[in-house]
């Protein structure tokens, strides 16, 4: 496997297979993102409490750090079906109107990528989030009449990479929103650890955090290679993972020890060696290194970014010393 799917935040049908059994049900068992956490505990209690249904969510930040996960930890903890969908999917306001006169009372909705929405079917959104209703045109030309469906009280849960592509409207008509974080290699330790019990593989506790120090604050990467370090534990080293089947395993995998994997450092030689420290825009770097510009600016400059390899300037992306010296290339003169 090229270490280019290994470390994509994209959700393979493998995972698609375990993800689900690594994912906790309830908040207690979920690992990290405090704050969320402690808001979301206080609501849903408050909404419990009064008999309603809790106010619309919306969560933001860069994939794989829970979204869907604290999505469904909702729908468990309130005691109501979970239905899952993603903005691309819902073509017409017509899919949009099925989805939601499907609903029962108290309903978890889940939209992912909810910035994808086309605009008619956003449209839609707005007097259901609002006042739990939709207006449906029947008929075409001068016979077209307007009839208004009433709805089950229902919570939308959205999730977003792209918080500043979601339009006023939409971003208003949630009550509760949540930026989800990077994870630190504590945190993500313990999730390794948890998930390792769940898979029933025995692990070290050195073994977990050099699995989470090179997993980028992402428990979707710490689980995937988790799982691929197992595959190694399994054929060369009894059935355990020690750290030495870990640090072998990783290094087999060319993830290093910042989790950067071979994209990442394709960005970075880019940056410092096609267009030698300068400036430079996403598409740039795109063209060059062949990856799709929408990837490069969601899953992998985050992550460089906040830990200080590139630097947004005015006038463009610029490579840190942090860069040259990761990459090994001299650092130029000022
Ligand atoms: N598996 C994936 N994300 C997790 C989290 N935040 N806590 C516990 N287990 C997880």
């Amino acid at each position: 496997m090229s270490g280019k799917r290994l470390i994509s935040t994209e959700i393979t049908e493998e995972d698609l297979k375990t993800e689900g059994s690594l994912r906790p049900k309830k908040l207690s068992e979920y690992i990290g993102q405090k704050k969320a956490k402690e808001n979301l505990r206080v609501y849903m209690e408050a909404a419990k409490s009064r008999g309603e249904t809790l106010d619309h969510v919306l969560f933001f930040g860069p994939p794989g750090l829970g979204k869907t996960t604290l999505a469904g930890i909702i729908a468990n903890e309130m005691g109501v079906n979970f239905k899952v969908t993603a903005g691309p999917a819902i073509e017409k306001p017509g899919d949009m109107a099925a989805i939601l006169n499907n609903l029962q009372e108290g309903d978890v909705l889940f939209i992912d990528e909810i910035h994808r929405l086309n605009r008619q079917v956003e449209e839609l959104l707005y007097p259901a989030m609002e006042d739990f209703v939709i207006d449906i045109i029947i008929g075409k030309g001068a016979g077209a009449k307007s009839i208004r469906l009433d709805l089950p009280k229902f919570t939308l849960v959205g999730a977003t990479t792209r918080a500043g592509m979601l339009t006023a409207p939409l971003r208003d008509r949630f009550g509760i929103m949540n930026r989800l974080e990077y994870y630190t290699t504590e945190e993500l330790t313990e999730i390794v650890e948890r998930s390792a019990d769940v898979l029933d593989v025995p692990i070290e506790h050195d073994a977990a955090r050099e699995i989470a120090g090179r997993s980028r604050g992402t428990p979707r990467l710490a689980n995937r290679l988790l799982k691929r370090v197992r595959d190694f534990a399994q054929i060369k080293y009894g059935n355990e993972i020690t750290s030495e089947a870990a640090k072998k395993a990783l290094d087999f995998l060319e993830v290093d020890s910042f989790g950067l994997d071979n994209t990442d450092r394709a960005i970075l030689r880019c940056m410092t060696v096609n267009f030698g420290g300068r400036p430079v825009g996403i598409e740039a770097i795109a063209t060059t290194i062949g990856e799709d510009p929408g990837t490069l600016e969601e899953v992998y400059e985050p992550f460089l970014v906040q830990n200080g390899f590139v630097l947004r300037t005015p006038r463009g992306r610029v490579p840190s010393k942090e860069a040259y010296k990761h990459l090994g290339i001299p650092v130029p003169e000022e």
